[in-house]
């Protein structure tokens, strides 16, 4: 009973920091009138059905008392797919009723969510069905950022980018972006969007220390020209930039899970090209995971960096890089050295 108590008392107690505005910094998109947290968060794992809603709730508002405005979710975030939507929404009814001014939630459709030939990919049919449920499981009347998740090459650009034009125009979402999409396809995805009306404001790709495809396809400059956002994800490659493997796997990680983060990723050489970057971070003053977000934030166009977590103290680490983000060049070549060897 007491405890029924207690958790109740939990629930109903949450009022967010009053500090929460005075250390983030808060970047424009492109030129867009929308500014975004340097740091932003992301619920792809972590927030499904099948993980701690109570470790979930604290996450979402420890982020927000830290400034961080921005939660990023998809259709099939999970696990099962769409229950991390299902959660926010609890927890934007439980904690943030008040704040959904103060809010930027976004949401993706692109990957397989429901049976049959309309549950993936970019068909018109598929974007303006899934946007309805991700609003219906969030318990909201819109997005403010709806993404295009991933290119699709059997579909017409112009069809799926007149989904994304139309949600905005029926007003389930304010804003529009893509992500992963490439150099070329992001010119013409921009160049659609532009023509109907409704500019495409953010690109949301992979970019990390590790994961440097942006760089040799050119999207950063793509993006710089275009005047578009870049939200990037995955800036700590899913947990290997930080310290937590440098002695081994521990058993609550991603890479124990053999998901989408792999043991087998943690190489002898991966392991010591982080054990490397991990004294370079030390030598700032920063933990690894705090230079790898300011080295991606460092970059010139770079909006916000998506971090994942699985834990209350991960985001309150990260959220401290911001507070040195500048490199000397000497850092920034042994970086590279360190990580672009093969
Ligand atoms: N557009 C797309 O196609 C796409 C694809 C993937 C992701 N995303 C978005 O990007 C978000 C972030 O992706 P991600 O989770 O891969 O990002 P990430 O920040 O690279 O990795 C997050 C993981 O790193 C570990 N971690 C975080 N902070 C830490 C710290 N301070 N110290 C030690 N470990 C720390 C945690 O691992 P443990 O869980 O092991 O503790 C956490 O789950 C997603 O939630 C999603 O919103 C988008």
């Amino acid at each position: 009973m007491l405890w029924l108590f207690s958790q109740i008392l939990f629930i109903m107690s949450y009022t967010p920091a009053l500090s929460r505005y005075q250390h983030m910094p808060y970047n424009r998109v492109g030129n867009s009138g929308l500014k975004l947290p340097a740091i932003s968060l992301g619920l792809w794992h972590n927030f499904g059905a099948s993980s701690s809603f109570e470790t979930a709730q604290a996450m979402c508002r420890t982020a927000f008392d830290l400034g961080i405005t921005h939660f990023d979710l998809a259709n099939n975030y999970g696990i099962p797919a769409g229950s991390a939507e299902s959660n926010f929404g609890k927890i934007l009814r439980q904690d943030f009723k008040n704040y959904r001014d103060q809010l930027i939630v976004s949401s993706k459709a692109g990957y397989d969510m429901w049976p049959g030939p309309y549950g993936e990919w970019g068909s018109r049919k598929y974007l303006i069905a899934s946007c309805d449920q991700s609003l219906e499981r969030l318990g909201i009347d819109y997005v403010d950022i709806f993404y295009s998740h991933r290119f699709d090459p059997n579909t017409p650009l112009e069809e799926t980018m007149g989904a994304l034009d139309t949600l905005v125009r029926q007003g389930k979402a304010l804003y529009v972006g893509i992500s992963s999409y490439n150099s070329e396809q992001t010119t013409q995805a921009a160049k659609i969007l532009s023509e109907l009306g409704t500019p495409c404001i953010i690109h949301q790709p992979s970019y990390s220390v590790f994961d440097r495809w942006v760089e040799e396809d050119g999207l950063l400059e793509t993006l710089n020209d275009k005047k578009m956002g870049c939200i990037v994800f995955s800036p700590l490659a899913q947990g290997m930039l930080t310290n937590k493997y440098l002695n081994g796997i521990p058993s609550d990680s991603r890479a124990s899970s053999n998901g989408f983060l792999k043991s087998s990723d943690l190489s002898q050489e991966r392991i010591e090209q982080i054990s490397a970057l991990n004294e370079i971070a030390l030598k700032r003053k920063q933990s690894l995971a705090q230079m790898a977000l300011a080295w991606v934030l460092n970059k010139e166009g770079v909006t916000s960096a998506i971090i994942g977590a699985s834990k209350v103290e991960q985001i309150i680490d990260c959220v401290s890089a911001t507070q040195n983000l500048q490199f000397s060049q000497e850092e920034l070549d042994e970086i590279d050295k360190i990580s672009l060897q093969t």
